[in-house]
């Protein structure tokens, strides 16, 4: 199982262009994310969400979860040494070599990384968690696709906050 689980405004960004995070509540009511990281096996995201990320600057966030930074360039982590491993080639191959090394159920994070694994038809879920908020421009969650991707709607649920989530099963026929 691959999931995607991510936050986004209603009009469908999850950064704003120079990848601010604070349309996002700081301290939402749970929504589900521990629940999930739970159930994972690794955490795939891609360098940009990885480098915000080590921005915060606090405690590593991730305990023991095993962590899978994509990208095709040379990245330093050696501040991080041991928390995190480096991997590129084309989702198929990514999702390839997690399996052989025993992590089948992942958590995709990223934009441009969630946009390839779903061009790639290797996501099985989203999770949608949208915030009451329009920001006009930002990073997109969704981008150009080969085809369309059917989705089948397993559940919406709404939070005090104001906080709609969804999840969606994408068919079969479509990954
Ligand atoms: N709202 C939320 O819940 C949420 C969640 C996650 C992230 N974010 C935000 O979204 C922003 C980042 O999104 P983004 O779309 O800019 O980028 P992203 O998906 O985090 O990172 C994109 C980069 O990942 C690398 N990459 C992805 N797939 C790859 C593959 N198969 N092989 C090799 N490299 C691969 C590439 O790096 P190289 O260019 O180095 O090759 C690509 O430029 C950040 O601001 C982050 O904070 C928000």
């Amino acid at each position: 199982m691959r999931t995607v689980f991510i936050g986004l405004s209603v009009d469908g960004f999850i950064a704003r262009r120079n990848g601010a995070l604070d349309f996002l509540p700081e301290a939402p009511e749970d929504h589900g994310y521990e629940a999930l990281m739970a159930s994972v096996d690794a955490l795939v995201m891609g360098r940009a969400t990885f480098e915000t990320v080590l921005g915060f600057g606090g405690p590593w966030p991730y305990g023991d979860k095993r962590i899978v930074v994509l990208t095709s360039r040379p990245l330093d982590v050696s501040a991080i040494a041991g928390r995190v491993e480096v991997m590129g080639g084309d989702p198929a191959e990514v999702v390839a070599r997690l399996a052989a090394s025993g992590a089948q159920n992942l958590y995709v994070d990223g934009g441009a990384t969630v946009q390839r694994f779903l061009a790639a038809g290797l996501i099985d879920r989203l999770i949608l968690t949208r915030v009451p908020v329009l920001i006009g421009e930002g990073i997109p969650l969704f981008g150009p696709l080969p085809g369309d991707v059917r989705l089948r709607h397993v559940a919406t649920r709404s939070f005090p906050s104001g906080l709609v989530q969804s999840e969606y099963a994408v068919e079969p026929a479509s990954r």
